[in-house]
């Protein structure tokens, strides 16, 4: 059987562990090893030893989490990075030049849309606002030069939901590329490319990782070209996982199925305690009938996830005190680990966005609902909401 056969036959659950995860050949230890080492002997000039000569280029720890990255989102490629953004940047310089243009959404990470203001567009590439919910905007965005088309689904962090299929043939008529970053989903729960995305982007610090105590980036393709300018840039540009860090990511990977069936069961139920508490203005969940999103969402992901944004009564001073108030939920940036974190996004993960179209609502608070108890998590809610 051969490894593509294996791979659609096997269900996601069983990829998580066994995908890339083969025995060591030396010793049959079950888990990789952490290949801690920078250079490898070589049997003669250019005798390589199964392929490896330097690990910025290719490290065996490395290999098997990029293996599985690929396995998980149905691709042909993946590729590990030392960060999210890390990842994104390459994945830009692969695809851009200057004169090209690209869209982003109204929506996305403070990170990802600092790197497209202050970085990206000094090489020369533009690029436009769009609220991608709208199929229709992205189309009114489209220049002749441009060559990607950016989706965050669902939406950091107000939880906006895009139809990946309908923006995909868009793009890909125009001739552009659609890029979509799915860390707030994971595999488990959405898969860009089987609806078209060409390339999907993580922070594995997130819900992949799982356990917040590794920071890393992925890209996953299936198209044969740009996964071959992908390997050359990651090798050239050289901001690669480590070894520590890939095996964290791997490992973490394992447990991402029943991490995220118990994220979006607690998410559901602290989504409609806000609905119903009389402090909340506006309660973001792509779980709830009444989001702008559902349909999609629902036609797109298995489930909802473990992220929901809440507005609150009093601006934002109120909502800056729902955050310090909280207990169990530790007041912290970053998201997607087994424990659950409060944040405000206007002062903290968001702040680059100030002033900008991505800038978010003060009264916005942002929670990573975590594995806990979910009655534990209401109780702190319920008593940081006073
Ligand atoms: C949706 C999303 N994409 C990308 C990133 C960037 O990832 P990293 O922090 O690993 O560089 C983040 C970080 O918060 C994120 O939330």
């Amino acid at each position: 059987m051969t490894d593509e056969q294996s791979r659609s036959e096997r269900a996601f659950e069983t990829l998580a562990i066994h995908a890339g995860n083969t025995a060591d050949p030396l010793t049959g230890a079950v888990v990789p090893p952490i290949y801690q080492v920078s250079t490898y002997k070589q049997d003669g000039v250019g005798g390589l030893r199964g392929g490896y000569e330097y690990s910025r280029s290719a490290n065996p720890t490395r290999t098997a989490l990029e293996e599985n990255l690929a396995a998980l989102e149905g691709g042909r490629r993946g590729l590990a990075f030392a960060s999210g953004l890390a990842a994104e940047d390459c994945l830009l310089r692969t695809l851009l030049s200057p004169g090209d243009h690209v869209v982003i959404p109204n929506d996305a990470y403070g990170g990802t849309f600092r790197l497209f203001a202050k970085v990206v567009s000094r090489w020369g590439v533009e690029w436009s606002v769009a609220d991608t919910s709208d199929p229709a905007a992205v189309r009114a965005a489209l220049t002749p030069r441009t060559k990607v088309v950016w989706v965050e689904t669902p939406s950091n962090p107000l939880l906006g939901i895009t139809d990946i299929a309908a923006v995909a043939e868009i793009a890909h008529t125009a001739g552009a590329k659609l890029v979509v970053d799915n860390t707030f989903a994971s595999p488990y729960l959405q898969q860009p490319i089987a609806l078209g995305a060409d390339v999907v982007v993580h922070s594995t610090t997130k819900y992949m990782g799982g356990h917040s105590d590794v920071v890393g980036g992925a890209l996953i393709t299936n198209d044969a070209g740009i996964a071959e300018e992908l390997v050359f840039h990651q090798n050239a540009m050289g901001a690669v996982a480590g070894p520590f860090d890939a095996w964290l990511v791997l490992r973490g990977i394992k447990t991402l199925a029943v991490r995220m069936d118990r994220h979006s069961e607690n998410a559901t139920r602290i989504a409609d305690m806000l609905t119903a508490h009389p402090k909340v203005t506006q309660v973001l969940y792509p779980g709830l009938p009444e989001h702008a999103g559902h349909e999609t969402a629902a036609k797109q992901m298995k489930a909802f996830g473990g992220m929901v944004s809440f507005r609150v009564e009093g601006g934002e001073e109120a909502a800056v005190e729902v955050c310090n108030r909280a207990r169990l939920f530790t007041l912290g940036e970053s998201l997607g680990g087994v424990e659950s974190l409060i944040e405000h996004p206007g002062r903290m993960t968001h702040a680059s966005a100030a002033g900008s179209a991505l800038e978010v609502p003060a009264d916005l608070v942002r929670l990573s609902v975590g594995i806990e108890s979910g009655d534990d998590l209401l109780a702190d809610l319920k008593q940081a909401l006073g």
